[in-house]
């Protein structure tokens, strides 16, 4: 028997087939285009996502052959937060706006500050974030009134692709957390955010658990793609839940980083009760826990950036020896990454990238470090958050194209002072879908037993106290540069 799980991501699709013996035997990964425009809007085409995933699948089921009829279960992960939008005749109104788009300021300005942080925190243990699904919603409603009146139902990216695969609307609650709908805490759409939003409960969809069976997989797709039509679909999780399924970071007390086109920190447990700072989000995890996330808006895309700026690919540089380590991170030049603004944990939609400390003799491979150090230093700005108010973090699990660049490796290690766990297979959220397919088809009995079989580790790389030392104290620099920044980035951004 055969699984597949796949990760909708903000680049691409990735469908990974699990078999049997939990082996990976194949990956197809499938780009599409995400759509820029106008200083901070993000938009994508979901109909790109729904023909790359089935040709994906495609592309599995004939590798497998007639073997692929015994693929049982599919499980979906998906970027959070996108606006997806639907008609009366299952048609898609506009472009959905996705996770990093800024254009919903005065949205968030007006729910922070006149609806209030204290009662979005009430209703859904979270504030607004120009991210959010719900700014987008209310600037649906107040810019583009006419698609607005069109919408029937509103979806998440991974939601729109499951509704593709089985024709029903179904979310899960680890993706719904990041609405900014949902009343986190009780597992329910909430009512009084769904009427500030001029929204109905039934424009949105069923919410399942995670590892929980929405559908079979449509007849015409069965046959279509030579699945079987006995194939299930589970509701799924947010790409960062599923990437902690598949990195085993499920309970409590454990922490995931991913280093994607977005930078996140994971952290689980019951934080429900606790007042935590806003920059960071307050969400239900795919086991049916709870959730610290912190998500910064660029990481591997900052490298992505440089790449195509200087017409260059660094990940030829991968490794320093050991010997040299400390003269170069010792450097002092500074990269501030935040090239689509940033959410965790400043909240600003405004906020620009900078490199600080350039001098005649600085070199394009010192820049380079210099920006796996500022993604780095990002995340530290979380993990300081959490790590305040009393939570020890001293051991993370990696994952995300970054972890694979040893580098960064070694860079998140001695800034971030933490054992840093590699699992064996990198591949994060598409294995973390695949295993709550597992799961939902019964081949486990629950997702803790399916990751005990299914995740090890690879190897771990330690802190090392001189490097911790000087990262401190270029940290304690870092922390200066973007407050000392900010009227820039708001003039900046008045045109
Ligand atoms: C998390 C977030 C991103 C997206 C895209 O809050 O917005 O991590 O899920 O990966």
């Amino acid at each position: 028997m055969y699984f597949l799980g796949i990760d909708l991501g903000t680049s691409s699709v990735k469908i990974l087939l699990l078999d049997s013996s939990n082996n990976i035997c194949k990956i197809v990964n499938r780009e599409y285009p995400i759509y820029y425009s106008n200083n901070s809007w993000s938009e994508q085409n979901p109909l790109d996502w729904r023909r790359e995933t089935i040709e994906g699948i495609r592309e599995i089921t004939e590798f497998l052959g007639e073997e692929s009829k015994n693929i049982k279960a599919i499980g979906l992960s998906g970027q959070m937060h996108g606006l997806v939008t639907i008609d009366s005749q299952g048609e898609i109104v506009r472009n959905a706006i996705l996770w990093n788009d800024g254009r919903s300021i005065e949205e968030v300005d007006y729910l922070n500050n006149i609806i209030g942080k204290e009662t979005l925190v009430e209703n859904t243990g979270n504030i607004a974030f120009a991210g959010f699904t719900a700014p987008k919603i209310l600037w649906m409603y107040k810019h583009e009134k006419e698609l607005f009146d069109k919408v029937k139902h509103i979806m998440l990216p991974k939601d729109y692709i499951n509704y593709i695969l089985t024709g029903n609307i179904a979310t899960d609650y680890s993706d719904a957390s990041g609405t900014l709908l949902l009343d986190v805490k009780n597992k329910i759409w909430s009512k009084s955010m769904l009427d500030i939003c001029h929204i109905t409960e039934d424009m949105l969809p069923q919410l399942y658990n995670s590892f929980e069976v929405i559908g079979k997989i449509k007849d015409s797709l069965a046959d279509e793609l030579n699945l079987s039509s006995e194939c299930i679909v589970v509701a799924g999780a947010s790409d960062n839940s599923a990437a902690a399924v598949g990195t085993g970071v499920l309970g409590n007390n454990k922490c995931m980083v991913s280093l994607g086109t977005s930078g996140t920190i994971v952290c689980t447990g019951d934080f429900t009760k606790v007042k935590y700072p806003y920059g960071i989000h307050s969400f239900n995890h795919a086991d049916g826990g709870y959730q610290l996330l912190g998500c910064m808006l660029s990481a591997a895309s900052c490298v992505n950036w440089l790449n195509k700026m200087t017409n260059s690919d660094f990940s030829n540089i991968s490794e320093i020896s050991s010997d040299i380590r400390e003269d170069i991170y010792s450097n002092n030049i500074f990269f501030l990454p935040y090239l689509m603004g940033e959410r965790s944990p400043h909240n600003d939609v405004n906020a620009r990238g900078a490199f600080v400390g350039l001098n005649m003799d600085t070199t394009r491979d010192q820049m380079f470090i210099s920006v796996l150090e500022g993604v780095i230093f990002g995340i530290r700005d979380s993990i300081e958050i959490i790590r305040n108010s009393g939570k020890i973090i001293n051991k993370i699990r990696l994952c995300g194209g970054g972890s694979k660049n040893l580098l960064w490796r070694d860079i998140v290690a001695n800034i971030l002072d933490v054992e840093v766990e590699i699992i064996e297979s990198e591949e994060g959220a598409s294995l973390g879908a695949a295993i709550l397919a597992t799961v939902g088809y019964g081949r486990y009995s629950n997702i803790d037993e399916a990751v005990e079989e299914i995740i090890k580790i690879k190897t771990s790389i330690l802190p090392e106290k001189k490097l911790v030392d000087i990262y401190n104290r270029k940290y304690t620099i870092f922390k200066k540069i973007y407050p000392s920044l900010t009227d820039i980035f708001d003039s900046i951004s008045k045109k």
